[in-house]
């Protein structure tokens, strides 16, 4: 069924030759965007929405995520607000709680979690394995995952599981493990950090799930500077999640190369960091991205646009800017050219605001503005 889309106060289309056009309509059809242009020459379609003056730009991209968990840790975050830091070993207790939970358990979780996103205006999802941390555990979380999310990443490598041995548990990542996940899975990831993997153990996971054709991602510089970044890009990364602490050398790497460098504004909050150096990294020609980094332990939220407007508030990027790293950076981050634009050809994944223009998701903080969202040409709410 075709839906033409008309009433569009501002398009934001992240496509370098429409930019943000005035007086424009979107037609929607076989669950991509097939036609775009001006509002007075709109083809007939099967259904007309009049969105009444409302803006409209692409479904948000979240591309980093830690959904497939049971259990909570809201103990973990009061003691966080009361002082005590936060270290990579709270992972274990949600690890502890995945492995008890039923499949139908982290399904259900899953999608509750996958739906409260969608319903706030996330079209396109990636999440990761990484609370099993057993070759069965990995592999059901891998699977569990790949039946609900748009994107798949194998995280065996977020923590040594208590009482292993860490050189051991990096072999068993590197071969058993990863052949358990690799059908269901498209990247592979690690935790580089004081606490979780060093850096010759982060490069052999790197390696390894190189050398069995995924694509790569690694968390790095989130509690305070490391290796994280310079392995990102010498292997080739797509991403580099968190980047919260960066020397001069490693934005001058990042802007030299095609690693998206995925800052996560609601972690840094949560976990009483300072704010990712988004502007220093823009202003050196870094590619950006905004996620959410939903889980229980970090970042326990799905709300993109609460990282939008916590990046324009308090990380200076201009609004286009942090809508672009929330849409388009996301995609890139994801290597994805369909999704997080919307041009002829791209999934028809639209968010609807209930609001003029994109400037007021930073302009009016904390509001719901979600007004609609089409997935796939398909109305989700
Ligand atoms: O991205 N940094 C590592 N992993 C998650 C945190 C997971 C947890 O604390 O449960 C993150 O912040």
């Amino acid at each position: 069924m075709a839906t033409l889309i008309t009433g569009i106060g501002e398009l934001t289309t992240n496509d370098a030759e429409l930019g943000k056009p005035a007086d424009v309509a979107l037609v929607l059809d076989g669950g991509v965007v097939a036609w775009v242009g001006p509002a007075v020459r709109a083809p007939a379609a099967d259904e007309r929405v009049d969105v009444e003056g409302r803006a409209v730009l692409p479904g948000w991209v979240d591309s980093h995520t830690h959904l497939v968990f049971a259990g909570d840790r809201t103990a973990e975050f009061e003691a966080r607000m009361a002082g005590k830091p936060y270290t990579a070993g709270g992972i274990a207790v949600t690890v502890g709680a995945t492995r008890a939970a039923s499949d139908e358990e982290l399904t259900r979780n899953l999608s509750r979690h996958v739906d409260e996103a969608a319903a706030q205006g996330t079209t396109c999802l990636e999440t990761k394995t990484g609370y099993g941390l057993t070759v069965a555990d990995e592999a059901r979380s891998a699977r569990i995952a790949a039946a609900v999310a748009d994107e798949v990443t194998f995280l065996g490598a977020h923590l040594v599981p208590p009482g292993a041995d860490a050189e051991s548990y990096v072999d068993l990542v590197c071969g058993e493990m990863l052949d358990a996940v690799a059908g269901h899975v498209r990247w592979a990831d690690v935790f580089c950090e004081t606490g979780a993997f060093d850096e010759a153990q982060s490069a052999r996971v790197l390696k390894a799930a190189a050398g069995r054709g995924l694509g790569l991602r690694v968390h790095g510089n989130q509690l305070g500077e490391g290796a994280g970044v310079r392995l990102a890009v010498e292997h080739g990364a797509a991403s580099v999640d968190h980047c919260t602490y960066l020397s001069d050398e490693d934005v001058a790497a990042l802007a030299a190369s095609d690693t998206v460098a995925t800052l996560l504004p609601a972690c840094d909050l949560s976990t009483r960091q300072s704010l990712a150096p988004a502007r220093r990294l823009l202003d050196a020609g870094a590619t950006v991205a905004l996620a959410s980094n939903a889980n229980p332990g970090s970042s326990y939220t799905t709300s993109m646009a609460f990282c939008v407007a916590t990046a324009v508030l308090q990380m200076r990027m201009t609004i286009d800017e942090a809508v672009w790293a929330a849409t388009a950076g996301g995609a890139r981050a994801l290597r994805r050219a369909d999704v997080g634009v919307l041009r002829v050809g791209a999934r028809a994944d639209v968010h609807v605001l209930d609001a003029p223009s994109v400037t007021h998701l930073a302009y009016r903080p904390g509001v719901p503005l979600t007004y609609g969202v089409w997935r796939r040409g398909e109305r989700i709410r």
